[in-house]
């Protein structure tokens, strides 16, 4: 993307990311869920995210449906769009783990490579993690009703039927989220565990 921001200049916080990470007695790190829709990206990482605050820990969820009411309510779902929507949050996201916050993101994110320019952008805090639920289990489930939708022709370029979704080769963590949630959460928790130690 081209950078129209000319004669801007970056400003040092004197309250370090290693001074908040130090009062938090934690990382900050950037989680990045990826997968179809309903394959159980939001209720896995908000039921992890639970679990962070109950034992003390500093967390935040971005989450598609609802960065897409206000940041990204002006994208639609066109290639172009969910490269944009993934671009806006990788930073956003960066921002987040700058501030010390452990943070958790449930987007589709197609595109692998919208995915590594997120690697890219948050360098050795990201983590990727592939919610694997094949897209018959997610129609099944169809818990908003819009694989129904798209069947029926009223939503157009949706994942899975008539737009893309390239899987990750080399995800840090791959979780079977066809099948039992508990486990789920306690894999990608303790994988968390072992990543945020200061
Ligand atoms: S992404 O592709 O740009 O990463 P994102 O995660 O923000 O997608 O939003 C996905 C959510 O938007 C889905 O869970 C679903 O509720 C809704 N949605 C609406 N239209 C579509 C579509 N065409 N394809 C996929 N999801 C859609």
């Amino acid at each position: 993307m081209e950078n129209k921001s000319t004669n801007v200049v970056w400003h040092n916080a004197t309250v370090t990311r290693t001074r908040r990470e130090q009062k938090n007695n934690h990382k900050g790190a950037l989680f990045w869920f990826t997968g179809f829709s309903g394959s159980g990206k939001s209720t896995l990482a908000h039921a992890v995210e639970e679990r962070l605050y109950l034992n003390g820990y500093n967390t935040y969820v971005l989450d598609g449906d609802n960065v897409r009411h206000g940041l990204c309510a002006d994208l639609a779902f066109s290639d172009n769009d969910r490269k944009e929507n993934i671009r806006r949050i990788s930073h956003m996201s960066n921002l987040f783990v700058q501030a010390g916050v452990i943070v958790l993101t449930a987007f589709i994110s197609p595109f692998r490579v919208d995915r590594d320019n997120a690697r890219k952008i948050a360098g050795k805090d990201f983590h990727e993690i592939f919610c694997n639920c094949s897209l018959d289990v997610c129609e099944t489930r169809d818990v908003k009703g819009l694989y129904k939708k798209a069947r029926a022709g009223q939503i157009p370029f949706f994942t899975g039927i008539d737009s893309p979704y390239e899987a990750p080769e080399h995800a840090e963590l791959v979780t079977n989220t066809d099948a039992n949630l508990e486990q789920s959460i306690d894999q990608v928790y303790d994988y968390i565990m072992s990543n945020v130690k200061v």
